[in-house]
């Protein structure tokens, strides 16, 4: 199998929550599915036997940091990520539009984005076609077109040029991709704006991508501007393709999503979360350093199944944090990817029992994550 495939399975009788399946070159991802970050060709301060212990289908890795260090010769000696980084499942890279936006010294042409390298300051221009080698290069199963991530606070006027300016150079990206068993996929800019968004909708979706994302979200926007872009544009991007949006990961933004009909997510929340000392439980967030859990001797949860609640209590979790040792870090790491992938796994199954909205609101009565 060359390109990957998406079968509905089913969709819940009283939301727009789907669940289905994508087949890869590297094999089966069910959704909706929740995808580690590993920017550095590494999921931090992780193994891949850890990483296949949480059950983590698919993870994700990044064209612009790739580009940068190791740099493309070292990945094309090493014929691409998989076998550079002994990862045989599926991984999906960012094209780096959004990275590169995140730069303060860039320029943004017709042609690309002129920007100063992060390592020695030289010039470097990152174009569509730029992108699409890289990620060739890198060899991910899903590469993402080149676009431009705006944050709405630009205003109306740049975002419509924007939108454009996406649009061109996803035509760009989707013809300078050649490479057989790789996929790509499109993603829909126009910031909060109803009508621009609209019109990215219509422009990218013209594109024959083999699946479609949202980006420009998770920008800093407040819950009630994500909640009506999802409401509005999720169930109208394209039925018999994946569905990506880029950059959340909290569970209100995961049940959010999920529930307007959205397949895919990537964050780098519950890694960050874990280096910091913060693990995320069923209950709500949990501070690992504080002194409570000097003398307590329980996992950090009850039932949960991953490593470190298996094998480890919260008072030796904190005196890791407290000595700045590493594993402590791993420990909470493994904890929350467990627990993003593990509470996506209950979406799925309330999705085939056509009880998401039970579910979120379960969830939501026994924990305190903000419901918005
Ligand atoms: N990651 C989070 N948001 C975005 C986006 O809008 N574009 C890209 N390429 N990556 C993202
Ligand atoms: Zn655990």
């Amino acid at each position: 199998m060359s390109k990957i495939k998406y079968e509905l399975l089913h969709v819940d009788k009283y939301s727009k929550a789907r669940r289905g399946r994508i087949h890869t070159p590297h094999g089966i991802i069910e959704t909706p599915v929740f995808m580690p970050v590993g920017t550095n060709s590494t999921v931090k301060g992780l193994t891949n036997d850890q990483i296949k212990n949480i059950d983590s289908e698919i993870i994700l890795s990044n064209a612009f940091h790739l580009f940068l260090r190791p740099g493309m010769e070292i990945m094309k000696d090493f014929e691409g990520i998989h076998n550079f980084m002994n990862w045989n499942k599926p991984l999906l890279t960012d094209s780096g539009g959004f990275q590169v936006f995140s730069l303060k010294d860039r320029k943004i042409s017709e042609e690309g984005v002129l920007f100063r390298s992060p390592l020695d300051g030289s010039k470097i221009m990152m174009t569509p076609e730029k992108s699409m080698e890289i990620q060739q290069t890198i060899g991910s199963d899903i590469a993402m077109a080149f676009d431009e991530c705006v944050n709405a606070k630009w205003g109306y006027e740049y975002m419509k040029d924007s939108v454009d300016r996406t649009y061109r150079w996803a035509k760009r990206s989707f013809e300078a991709h050649k490479k057989e068993n790789q996929s790509l996929f499109g993603i829909v800019q126009g910031g909060l704006f109803s009508d621009l968004r609209q019109r990215s909708l219509e422009q990218i979706t013209s594109i024959p991508f083999d699946g479609f994302a949202l980006g420009g979200l998770a920008v800093g926007e407040k819950y009630q501007e994500s909640e009506k872009v999802l409401k509005e544009f999720g169930d109208k991007l394209p039925k018999d393709k994946p569905r990506y949006i880029m950059g959340i990961g909290s569970p209100t933004m995961m049940f959010l999503s999920v529930e307007n009909g959205m397949d895919m997510f990537d964050c780098v929340l519950p890694t960050r979360m874990g280096r910091h000392g913060t693990a995320l439980t069923w209950n709500g967030k949990l501070n690992l350093k504080s002194a409570k859990n000097k003398f307590d001797h329980s996992p950090i949860e009850n039932d949960c199944n991953c490593y470190a609640c298996k094998n480890h209590t919260r008072g030796y979790i904190n005196h890791l944090l407290k000595r700045d040792e590493m594993l402590g870090k791993t420990l909470i790491s493994i904890h929350n990817l467990y627990f993003n992938i593990h509470l996506i796994h209950k979406m799925r199954e309330a999705i085939e029992n056509d009880s998401f909205l039970d579910f979120k609101k379960e969830f939501f009565s026994n924990s305190s994550y903000p419901l918005q």
